[in-house]
């Protein structure tokens, strides 16, 4: 299939991509996403095949305004005390969904997640489309997430109708889910909004923690590896900056190419996390050894981004 690539100034055409059911890859805050008109089982169907995405993996539903909610979900007391402090942002909530919503969307589930983005070109291209849409990163299955419209492009060109060229994204990292359908609020994914601030507003929020791999997942999302590069991840969680040199000689002894990568926990070193992962894979090295970040604000997003795509993690 032939990709049209639209600039800022033509999310009208995009729009009409996604009104007759096709695929457009769009910008938003944090990562590029794969939309859909969500109310379309057919173009649903799509963005799976696209992004060869197991079906059992529910999608995000982008909205434009709080209408739009009340269209597809049932709200609750928590879910506005959050949306009246971080919407629009980056953060996603899941309530129990009304029967409009297809069970392709939510996997089946009675829950849906939504997310009031704050980027401008996202929000156009809700509005000019009249639907909400669903979306996931605009990656294939198992890679980084794109943060640039140059990752976009690399795995999407010829597999989807449309794709909105922008800059890259502000935070880098998905947006944060927290589950509201329980009694007690769950932090299900962290991402671009931290758990400090999410605690400001609701103090009894738990962070979801999966103990087994018997246990079922709370969000399915969870259970497939994700955001590797080609590359060996290699994250070191201890203080010692010695020996992440000693590794870096030792794998260069063996004729491998290693590469250290130091971030820390500011928007800055989120903003590039992806980015780094697809442009050390790309100059062909074999290893990319991490040191741990700290676990308050972004770094929570970021580390669990970085075990997720880690083959080892060194802690003594
Ligand atoms: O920042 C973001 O959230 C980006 C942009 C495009 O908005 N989207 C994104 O979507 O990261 P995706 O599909 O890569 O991640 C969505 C996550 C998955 O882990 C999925 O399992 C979870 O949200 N999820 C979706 N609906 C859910 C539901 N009803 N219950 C539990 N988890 C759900
Ligand atoms: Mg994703």
């Amino acid at each position: 299939m032939k990709t049209q690539i639209f600039n800022s100034r033509q999310i009208k055409k995009a729009a009409s991509l996604i009104k007759e059911g096709e695929l457009v890859a769009f910008p938003t805050e944090t990562v590029y996403g794969l939309g859909a008109d969500a109310l379309n089982p057919e173009a649903i169907k799509k963005i799976f095949k696209a992004k060869r995405r197991p079906s059992d993996n529910p999608l995000i539903v982008h909205i434009a305004d709080i209408e739009q909610l009340h269209e597809l979900a049932y709200m609750k007391k928590k879910a506005k005390l959050l949306i009246d402090r971080f919407w629009p942002g980056p953060l996603t909530i899941i309530l129990k969904k009304k029967k409009i919503v297809p069970d392709i969307v939510t996997a089946g589930m009675d829950s849906v997640a939504l997310r009031l983005p704050s980027n401008r070109i996202t929000l156009d291209l809700i509005r000019l489309s009249g639907k909400p849409i669903a979306a996931p990163s605009a990656n294939l299955s198992g890679k980084p997430s794109p943060t640039t419209f140059e990752h976009v492009y690399q795995d999407m060109d010829g597999r989807v109708s449309g794709m909105i060229r922008s800059g890259s994204c502000d935070y880098g990292v998905e947006s944060t889910v927290v589950d509201l359908t329980s009694r007690k609020p769950l932090l299900l994914r962290p991402g671009g909004l931290s758990l400090e601030k999410l605690q400001e507003v609701l103090p009894d929020i738990k962070v979801y923690e999966q103990k087994d791999k018997q246990e079922k997942v709370r969000s399915p999302g969870m259970k497939y590896r994700h955001y590797s590069p080609d590359a060996k991840v290699i994250l070191f969680e201890l203080d010692s900056k010695d020996k992440i040199k000693e590794y870096k000689k030792y794998y260069e002894k063996k004729g491998k190419r290693a590469k250290i990568l130091r971030l820390d926990n500011s928007q800055a070193s989120s903003k590039n996390l992806f980015r780094y992962f697809r442009e050390y894979d790309k100059k062909g090295y074999d290893y990319i050894l991490v040191k741990a970040v700290e676990e308050q604000h972004l770094g929570l997003a970021m580390m669990n981004r970085l075990r997720k795509a880690a083959s080892r993690i060194i802690r003594e």
